[in-house]
């Protein structure tokens, strides 16, 4: 996909380690149609050739603030001026430290003081370089002033330590890239969704759940982040990474996931009721677990209903939520949803048939038909990540249109 289509990023490579896993970047971030101006400063050229980084690139490699010819073709004022996005990477400590000074001494640092596009720092030096208070300080300085920044991840590191201070991956780098430039239809809404199972205590031992891994969620989560909105995820007990810069809320029981929805669902524009909540729960809990008996070959455990909690977040009469749910059907997709549409008062569904095999649960693929009072519009299969943002970007059209 051409998601950096025409996007000009101006990519400034310091003298680390590193740097030898920019040309793989490079050719990553063109593969997705960006242009690509490399800088290199003195230091990085001991670690990858210009010649390599303008194979690359396919353009000259810029490296001296004081090259009549290179000033004659492209001078430093109008690389500065031309980038949409600056990236460092790798940023060593040293340029860290000279940005944060807003010191001008070699090319690399003259444009960054230069330029008025956004800029994007990925670290990249020994963990207890990193580590170091005025390296800390100098992050923290160019993070005040607005730059962002990317990583640096942990690992083993090229000099044997393990650690903090390994730049991230070309790939985690073009990931950013990618969320940097995408649209932000969703910019200044906030979300608030359920996902997971929950699980209904029996004993202090023993519950009863279902088998919802809480992908679909997770991932309407983080698609939600990415274009743009304040996200709230409450969350049944799932084993899944929280997506990046989302707010998670664990909780357990249906109950409690109610709790947590209707204390959150009126200060949020959009709630998404996606998790797979136990209808019933045991009526009463024991206090110790629960012993098998020699003479009992059954047991009954007597249920009562839970609270519906997309049905509640629907009816409220103040400060209500956009309100979306989800349907998992094994028959009669469309009718069932259609009428959970209509008997839970939402203002979306998503349907899906759970009883396609390689779909819904558990699965990372996903088909779906989405509802609402006055259309359908089915959505093809396709990863999770691709079917969320299909749902966030109708729910973003429903609610420029209301
Ligand atoms: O009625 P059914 O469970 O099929 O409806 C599914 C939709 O209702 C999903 O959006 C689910 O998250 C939500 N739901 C809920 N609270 C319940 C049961 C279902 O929010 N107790």
């Amino acid at each position: 996909m051409q998601t950096l289509a025409g996007k000009k990023i101006l990519l400034g490579i310091s003298g680390g380690i590193a740097a030898y896993k920019c040309a793989e970047l490079t050719r990553r971030l063109i593969e997705r149609g960006a242009q690509v101006q490399v800088v290199m400063t003195k230091a990085a050229k001991e670690f990858i050739t210009p010649l390599t980084m303008q194979a690359v690139s396919g353009r000259p490699v810029a490296d001296s603030l004081l090259d009549p010819s290179a000033e004659a073709s492209m001078s430093h004022i109008e690389s500065a001026k031309w980038a949409d996005l600056v990236l460092l990477a790798p940023a060593t400590a040293d340029l860290i430290a000279r940005v944060a000074a807003g010191m001008g001494n070699d090319l690399l640092s003259t444009l960054i003081l230069a330029t008025d596009a956004p800029v994007a720092v990925s670290p990249a030096m020994n963990q207890q370089m990193y580590r170091n208070i005025a390296t800390q300080e100098n992050i923290q300085t160019l993070a005040r002033r607005g730059m962002m920044i990317w990583g640096p991840g942990a690992g083993e590191q090229a000099c044997g330590d393990v650690g903090p201070g390994r730049m991230l991956e070309p790939m985690e780098l073009v990931a950013h890239c990618e969320a940097f430039f995408a649209p932000k239809p969703l910019a200044g809404k906030s979300i608030v969704l359920t996902a997971g199972p929950t699980r209904e205590a029996i004993d202090p031992v023993r519950f009863i759940s279902n088998h919802s891994s809480g992908k679909m969620g997770f991932a309407l989560a983080d698609q939600a982040k990415r274009l743009g909105a304040d996200v709230t995820l409450i969350s049944g007990p799932v084993s899944l990474a929280t997506p990046a810069g989302v707010t998670r809320i664990n909780v357990e029981s249906a109950e409690q996931m109610y709790q947590a929805a209707m204390e959150h669902a009126p200060s949020h524009d959009v709630f998404i009721g996606c998790a797979a909540v136990a209808d019933y729960r045991p009526a009463n809990i024991a206090e110790q677990k629960i012993k098998k008996t020699a003479d009992n070959d059954a047991m009954t455990i007597s249920m009562v209903k839970n609270p519906d909690i997309v049905a509640s977040v629907a009816a409220l009469e103040t400060a209500r939520p956009f309100t979306v749910g989800f349907a998992a059907e094994t028959q009669n997709v469309a009718q069932y949803a259609k009428s959970k549409l209509e008997n839970k008062r939402l203002d979306m569904i998503c349907a899906n048939d759970v009883s396609v095999e390689g779909l819904g649960f558990n699965s990372n693929d996903n088909m779906i038909t989405v509802y609402w009072e006055s259309g359908e519009q089915s959505l093809t299969l396709a990863s999770k990540d691709e079917i969320a943002q299909q749902i966030l970007l109708l729910i973003s059209d429903k609610l420029s249109t209301n």
